[in-house]
């Protein structure tokens, strides 16, 4: 244990010292998260496995909005919320229907795509809020069969390649729908009448629709959004999470089915409203959550498909993101807007083929993994993987590799078994050093891989991890006297 080492703390402060040591954390891997009355913790955590081992899918928004590509009448910001962003009244919108013919389209080809970037599931909008669906719905006539001339079911066609290519197929399905007559509020802009408009009968579209999906497709996920109108409540996202829970017991679905989601941040109590996992949005939280979550991100800055958006993020960019995502405990969604010809841009084909050859190589280090158990690393990021007979694998990610040719790693209180360079395997072994508290590992002075490099280090047991003290204040104005706490974590 930690007490054969001991932080020294020279203060020169007349303060008041409480020492409050140790405090044991949970790991923030560790899920508490159970849906309201519908699970055992146990039950819970069967049904999450596949996605936790999962860590890295593709989001796809594709829609009638990929016909404007971004642009109305000389206005070029918008994409999947076009018809709201540039005020297109509904009938104008529809215009898009015969416009709507994406030729290129082939499933075969966009599940390739995120397979070799290594994914392993796809959410694609069954129906985005402008109502348009991408399957052949009974429901309606607003979808790609009866009212495009494309005339192929995409989300058919896409669960069959998922199927054959081993991807999970799983669903985003907006609860906001602005062309459906039953659903309100309206847009304030709108002149549409709301007269005899009945929000109970688009509930019952709404889960009719879900009712084919699911039974037809078999989703792994039903992703939901649009959730935050003041039609929908607490009460209504607790009857659609359990209807789809009965219609497919081992769904899994998002917090956004009901009203807990915490803005973008994605947070929500997961004991206290419906949901199986947080949704931050175009953010990475700054630590773990304490229950599984999924952070979605754009890899320009739309969702839907924008021909004037060429923010690209870079590559290694999106491969830090999916190592800090993935040392929290999070899964990374990671999106591509189709154009209307049914092409993935090439700037997101190119970064995710060059995601896809890192992780062909270190995707051990994210795959099945939990979450770091240091609270802070200066130069980088970690996971975890217990090994079959009790021992712990680290994957430390360098993302600020030390010329030096000295990685430190402090606090780390097991014994040491082996450390190596994950790309160069078991046998490529690195000459460790104690040094007090910290573990010097011997490492080239370059950077083996220009995006990330990954050390493993297998240590005997679970990891025990003795954090640096930390001085906190309640005050930062310091004039003479100011009274801190010396907070020390050890975490097992
Ligand atoms: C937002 C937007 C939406 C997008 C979604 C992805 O909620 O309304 O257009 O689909 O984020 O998370």
């Amino acid at each position: 244990m930690g007490s054969k080492r001991h932080w020294r703390i020279f203060i020169n402060l007349a303060v008041v010292i409480s020492l409050l040591c140790p405090l044991v954390l949970p790991s923030c891997a560790e899920s508490t998260s159970t849906s309201p009355e519908i699970d055992t913790k146990q039950q819970h955590d069967k049904r999450m496995a596949w996605w936790r081992e999962a860590r890295f899918g593709m989001f796809i928004h594709w829609g009638l909005y990929a016909v404007p590509a971004g642009e109305w009448k000389g206005t070029t910001n918008h994409a999947e919320w076009i018809l709201t962003t540039a005020q297109i009244p509904v009938k104008e919108y529809e215009k898009f229907c015969p416009q709507f013919n994406p030729v290129k389209f082939n499933a075969n080809e966009w599940v390739r795509i995120a397979k070799e970037a290594g994914m392993k599931y796809i959410v694609i909008t069954s129906k985005h809020h402008d109502g348009f669906c991408l399957w052949d719905s009974k429901l309606t006539d607003y979808d790609v069969i009866d009212a495009t001339p494309f005339k192929r079911d995409i989300l058919r066609e896409l669960t069959g390649e998922c199927k054959k290519q081993g991807i999970r197929m799983c669903f985003y399905h907006s609860i906001m729908d602005w062309h459906h007559p039953d659903y309100l509020p309206r847009r304030d802009w709108e002149k549409r009448s709301s007269e005899g408009a009945d929000f109970s009968r688009y509930v019952a579209y709404m889960k009719g629709q879900v009712t084919e999906i699911i039974e037809q497709y078999d989703p792994g996920v039903l992703w939901f959004d649009g959730e935050w109108e003041n039609t929908w409540d607490a009460d209504l996202g607790d009857d659609l999470y359990a209807y789809v829970r009965s219609l497919k017991p081992d769904i899994i679905v998002n917090n956004r089915v009901s009203k807990g989601r915490a803005g973008m941040a994605g947070t929500y109590d997961p004991k206290k409203f419906s949901g199986d996992f947080g949704t931050p949005e175009q953010e990475i939280p700054a630590t773990g959550l304490g229950y599984d979550w999924e952070t979605c991100m754009t890899i320009n800055n739309h969702w839907g498909y924008n021909k004037h958006d060429d923010n690209w993020k870079p590559t290694e960019d999106l491969i830090h993101k999916l190592v800090d995502i993935a040392s929290k405990g999070g899964n990374f969604l990671l999106n591509v807007g189709p154009t209307a010809e049914g092409l993935i841009p090439r700037p997101s084909v190119e970064r995710l083929q060059q995601m896809g050859d890192w992780l062909k190589v270190n995707g051990e280090s994210i795959y099945g993994t939990t979450a770091s158990p240091f609270r802070k690393l200066q130069w980088g990021r970690c996971t975890q993987k217990q090994l079959a007979n009790g021992d712990t694998r680290l994957y430390l990610h360098v993302l600020d590799w030390p010329t030096n040719g000295k990685l430190e790693l402090s606090g780390l209180d097991n014994k040491l078994l082996k450390a190596f360079l994950l790309a160069r395997g078991e046998h490529s072994s690195l000459r460790t050093t104690r040094k007090g508290n910290d573990l010097i590992i011997d490492v080239p002075s370059q950077a083996p891989d220009p995006m990330v490099s990954v050390v493993a280090l297998d240590i005997k047991g679970k990891p025990i991890v003795i954090e640096a003290p930390e001085i906190v204040a309640d005050s930062d104005t310091f004039v003479d006297k100011v009274q801190v706490a010396i907070k020390s974590d050890v975490s097992f």
